[in-house]
């Protein structure tokens, strides 16, 4: 019985995504050796971290991709929320790509290279921290303006009008943008 428990935990152990989520923007890699990066992942996104090199993990990112925009992973198949984005006309190497019907954006994900880091397990505690800073810093002159007032697309250029009227510094605000739009009033998609 022991033995059959144990061998249970190995296996669950095995095959056990191993998933991480950061609260701030991270650089990424297409090979690990690389000194520049080539994209970022914005920040309450998950992750799977697929290996470990010296100074770098392998990670594997999922999402969707306009045909359109091929160098931008977004969040559902329909919305600009944005997981990942690459600079202009990155040949990415999309793996498990399934073909979106009715114009809806094709399902893929990518693997490419990030710096080691302590990450998160989920993303609760920064959406947290998040909404702390966007009602404590957009609350000030007028009183906040409710996550749902706004749709996942307009939040991005409503945020940013605003901003630098506020403290939120600038390695936080991609944090409350994410924030804002998948908890606007019409996101698609589990956060
Ligand atoms: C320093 C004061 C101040 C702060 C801080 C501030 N706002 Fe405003 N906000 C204003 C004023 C004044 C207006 C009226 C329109 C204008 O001046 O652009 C406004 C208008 C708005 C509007 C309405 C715009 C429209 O066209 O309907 C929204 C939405 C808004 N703010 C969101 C935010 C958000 C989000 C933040 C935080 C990033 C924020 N505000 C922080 C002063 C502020």
């Amino acid at each position: 019985m022991r033995l059959f428990l144990f061998m249970c935990f190995f296996c669950i152990d095995l095959f056990a995504k191993n998933i991480a989520y950061s609260p701030e923007v991270l650089s990424l890699y297409l090979n690990k050796d690389d000194k520049k990066a080539t994209g970022r992942l914005l920040p309450t996104n998950a992750f799977n971290i697929l290996q470990s090199d010296k100074d770098k993990y392998l990670i594997e990112v999922e999402g969707f991709v306009n045909p359109k925009t091929p160098f931008v992973l977004y969040f559902n198949d329909s919305q600009r929320v944005m997981v990942a984005a690459f600079s202009k006309n990155t040949k990415l190497d999309f793996k498990n790509k399934i073909d979106g019907k009715n114009g809806k954006w094709d399902k893929a994900s990518i693997e490419v290279w990030v710096d080691k880091k302590d990450f998160e397990k989920n993303n609760k505690d920064m959406f947290v921290r998040a909404k702390t800073l966007y009602s404590e810093n957009c609350g000030i002159c007028h009183s906040a303006h409710k996550e749902s007032e706004f749709g996942a697309n307009a939040w991005p250029a409503t945020f940013r009008s605003m901003a630098d009227r506020t403290g939120i510094d600038k390695k936080d605000r991609w944090l409350v943008i994410e924030y804002l739009q998948k908890h606007s009033k019409d996101i698609k998609g589990t956060k």
